[in-house]
């Protein structure tokens, strides 16, 4: 099922809500984007409602972050502190977890209604000041988005007394150094103020204490990229999409043993089959699968049996089989792949990517990569996958932020789920992928 056969409300020539692109090549340029009906969202927003109508439109439509929590959105809005100024807000355009690259589609082809997602929210929380947080990867992405204000500044869409109004405001882009513990909300901020990108202690969260200490509200790209629908079309429209829950369309990221990686524009809700089968044509060279991580690197492993391959991906649905949505980063693990190597390998990037913060994190994850060697080296005996499994623990809900618990997922779910796996690289007959 597609996006516009889940929705009676879309024109026959409209498939895609986000990666508008795709049906139209042409919307990064201002005049198509406009002729599309662009920016006539955040003009009806700015004339016609209070800031507190553009929250609870976000809020009823049940929107919920795309950057991996999936909080809900309009409610996120609705905890600014308004006894404390300035508000800011941050878009979130890190993108940093291993298998997700939905954000760069969208700035890259579909810019204009990201940066009017991000206008709407500042309107909503009435601040003058918007920032894009850029991964330093994404040096070019940035230069594209400061052409892309340019141009709406000279079109009157960004500046002062924005369509004859009081309300004024400015968006600036920030490219980072490229680490990812900078897209945890509170090591992006600090990194903003110039310090050394390492998480904060919460509470108190950017909604009070942001940008420069002041209320703020962090969120993805795809997040804001929905809000011009929602604004414009309505919050009972976007609810003809996804499910009660979760409503909504969803880019997932499809990447490894699949025939046709790539993003993929579906209603929340669809089944990890009909992703990986219908959209994603299946595994290569006949193989089968054997694992699936929904989450990215950061993801448990779940065992890719036909009630997984049934579940549908939402935020309700994958716990239940063992993992969490995340940002829907889909990895497929065939049976090719011997599972402690593809643990060792994220266990590499978690060691890498820790902030040395706090003690289990940074410790914790040099002695998973010191246990997963010497397991994919075929050199360690059951006693080690105890102990790592031990460490995981550790590590595991002791943590200052996420990552922590993050570099724990596919090692804890891989000891319980694919042991043999474990078996026999112990016995080194199988140690390599
Ligand atoms: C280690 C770590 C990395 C993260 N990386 C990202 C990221 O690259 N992009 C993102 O939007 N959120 C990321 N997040 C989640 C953010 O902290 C935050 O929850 C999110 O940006 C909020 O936006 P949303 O409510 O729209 O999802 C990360 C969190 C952690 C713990
Ligand atoms: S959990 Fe890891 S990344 Fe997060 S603050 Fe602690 S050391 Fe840093």
């Amino acid at each position: 099922m597609d996006a516009e056969s889940n929705s009676p409300a879309v024109a026959p020539e409209e498939r895609f809500f986000l990666l508008r692109h795709r049906d139209f090549p042409a919307i990064g340029d201002l005049d198509v984007y406009r002729q599309l009906g662009g920016f006539e969202a955040f003009q009806k927003a700015v004339t016609a409602m209070q800031p507190g109508q553009v929250t609870d439109v976000v809020k009823a439509s049940g929107l919920r972050g795309r950057g991996g929590a999936g909080f809900p959105t309009g409610i996120k809005w609705s905890f600014i502190d308004n006894a404390n100024w300035p508000h800011y807000v941050v878009a979130n355009a890190d993108e940093s977890e291993p298998g997700t690259f939905k954000d760069r589609e969208i700035m890259e082809g579909n810019p204009f209604q990201f940066l009017e997602g991000v206008a709407l929210c500042a309107y909503a929380i009435q601040a003058k000041a918007a920032y894009v947080y850029l991964r330093g990867e994404f040096w070019q992405l940035a230069a594209w988005l400061d052409r892309k204000i340019a141009e709406m500044e000279a079109a009157g869409l960004l500046g002062d007394g924005l369509f004859g109004t009081g309300y004024s405001l400015r968006i600036y882009t920030h490219l980072g150094a490229g680490a990812y513990i900078c897209g945890e909300e509170t090591a992006m901020l600090e990194s903003m103020e110039g310090k050394l990108g390492q998480p904060r202690l919460r509470p108190p969260f950017p909604p009070s204490f942001g940008l420069f200490g002041k209320p703020t509200v962090v969120n993805n790209v795809e997040t804001l990229t929905n809000v011009p629908l929602i604004v414009s079309r309505g919050a009972e429209w976007y609810r003809t999409l996804g499910t009660d829950k979760s409503p909504g369309v969803k880019v997932f990221s499809l990447s490894g043993c699949v025939e046709n990686p790539g993003n993929y524009e579906l209603p929340l809700g669809t089944t990890f089959r009909e992703l990986l089968f219908t959209h994603g044509g299946g595994i290569p060279g006949g193989r089968q699968v054997k694992a699936i991580m929904a989450a990215g690197a950061s993801s448990s492993l779940i065992v890719a049996n036909d009630e997984a391959l049934d579940t549908p991906m939402d935020y309700e649905s994958v716990p239940r089989v063992g993992a969490q949505l995340g940002s829907a980063s889909v990895i497929v693990i065939d049976d090719s792949i011997n599972i402690p190597w593809l643990i060792n390998k994220t266990m590499h990037f978690f060691k890498h990517e820790s902030c040395g913060k706090c003690t289990p994190c940074r410790e914790g994850t040099f002695w998973m990569v010191h246990l997963t060697d010497r397991i994919a080296e075929g050199k360690a005996t059951l006693q080690d996958v105890a102990l790592l499994e031990d460490v995981a623990n550790q590590v595991k809900g002791k943590c200052l932020c996420a990552l922590g618990d993050f570099s724990t997922e596919a090692v804890l779910s891989g000891i319980e789920r694919f042991h043999s796996d474990f078996e026999l690289a112990v016995t080194g007959s199988k140690i390599a992928a």
